[in-house]
């Protein structure tokens, strides 16, 4: 890949070095892994499961909490169609997640107060709850992105086709998210998943949803930076598909493991040799906190009190299975 133009940008997070390395060619931007960079020969891989969440920051109050939090790295909020409490009843983007569609902040305000701080190193991942509301967030996008340098980590995300337990339900058009992305958001990392249910223990991600969600990339020519997003009770399951996918793709390409719903009971083992199996410079980890900690902790066995004889883990520690 010919880049003219480069722009190397070092993020360092608390513990963590992430790299991100814009080539920008006129419109045409792609990002390429450092793993040609002569520094690496003195840094060691990033580990990204270090990178830290501050999951669903839908109000004034937790996005305040999260840009204060020094420990926390990535903020993730969610976007729908609503309205702003106590504002006109004109519907906008709003930072909400289904079914609320109501908020105290705007997508708008969000981007603003967000991006204001961004000499904190904290990246901003924003969730996309339908084609509606992505698709009404594009101008505003645009205008936030243009006006600010641009040099902490933007993740745009939906669910742009149905998955596991939910393989019929509404999901974001891929191809208007595709190609909105690459053409207008090509410093952003593209984070796509799947729609999910949580049903069966046994339910996963199938070879034809790994084929389908690659199809439609390489039809919309995606090249920036991809996250393959896997809530964790499934992807603990699809540990061949998943490996093969990240192996399989650029060196840019990661998976982001996730679990927001404590009713998920998750294949902690298999989980774990997903992430070993992928490399940990490769899957970022978006877990509920407690579940978090037990990944990190130094015997990583926090959870075994709740680990029934078939060794799952149902991830509310009051609720046993
Ligand atoms: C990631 O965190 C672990 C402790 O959880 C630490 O031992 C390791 O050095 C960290 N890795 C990086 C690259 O910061
Ligand atoms: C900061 O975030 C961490 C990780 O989520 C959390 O454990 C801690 O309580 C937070 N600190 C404050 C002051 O909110
Ligand atoms: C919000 O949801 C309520 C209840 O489902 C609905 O009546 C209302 O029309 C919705 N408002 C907007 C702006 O979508
Ligand atoms: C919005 O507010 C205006 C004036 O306050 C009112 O006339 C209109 O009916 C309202 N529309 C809806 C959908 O509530």
């Amino acid at each position: 890949m010919t880049c003219t133009g480069c722009r190397r940008v070092k993020k360092r997070f608390t513990g963590v070095t992430l790299w991100t390395v814009l080539c920008c060619v006129g419109q045409l931007c792609s990002a390429m892994s450092t793993s040609t960079e002569t520094d690496d020969l003195v840094d060691p891989p990033p580990d990204l499961t270090n990178v830290t969440w501050a999951h669903g920051c839908n109000s004034k109050e937790q996005l305040r909490e999260a840009i204060q939090n020094d420990t926390i790295n990535m903020i993730e909020a969610d976007i729908v169609l609503g309205t702003v409490k106590g504002g006109s009843n004109i519907s906008l983007p709003i930072m909400a997640h289904p079914p609320d569609n109501t908020s105290d902040i705007s997508l708008e305000e969000f981007l603003n107060t967000a991006l204001e701080f961004h000499d904190v190193s904290k990246g901003i991942k924003l969730d996309f709850k339908s084609t509606q509301a992505f698709e009404a967030s594009i101008d505003l996008l645009e205008r936030a992105f243009q006006d600010r340098p641009l040099y902490i980590p933007i993740w745009i995300n939906a669910d742009i086709m149905g998955g596991p337990g939910a393989r019929d339900r509404q999901h974001v058009d891929p191809n208007l998210f595709l190609s909105t992305c690459s053409s207008k958001f090509p410093m952003a990392t593209i984070s796509v998943g799947w729609t999910t249910m949580f049903g069966t223990t046994d339910d996963r991600y199938t070879p034809e949803d790994i084929d389908r969600m690659t199809e439609i990339l390489a039809k919309n020519c995606i090249i920036q930076p991809v996250t393959f997003a896997v809530r964790a009770a499934f992807a603990a399951n699809s540990r061949g598909v998943l490996t093969s996918l990240i192996k399989g793709s650029s060196d840019t390409t990661t998976l982001t493991i996730w679990a927001s719903s404590r009713g998920d009971i998750v294949d902690m083992d298999e989980l774990r040799a997903l992430i070993s199996d992928v490399g940990k410079d490769r899957v970022y980890l978006d877990l509920l906190p407690d579940v978090y900690e037990s990944f990190k902790s130094a015997t990583g066995n926090v959870l075994s009190s709740y680990r029934t004889n078939k060794l799952l883990c149902h991830l509310d520690p009051d609720i046993f299975i």
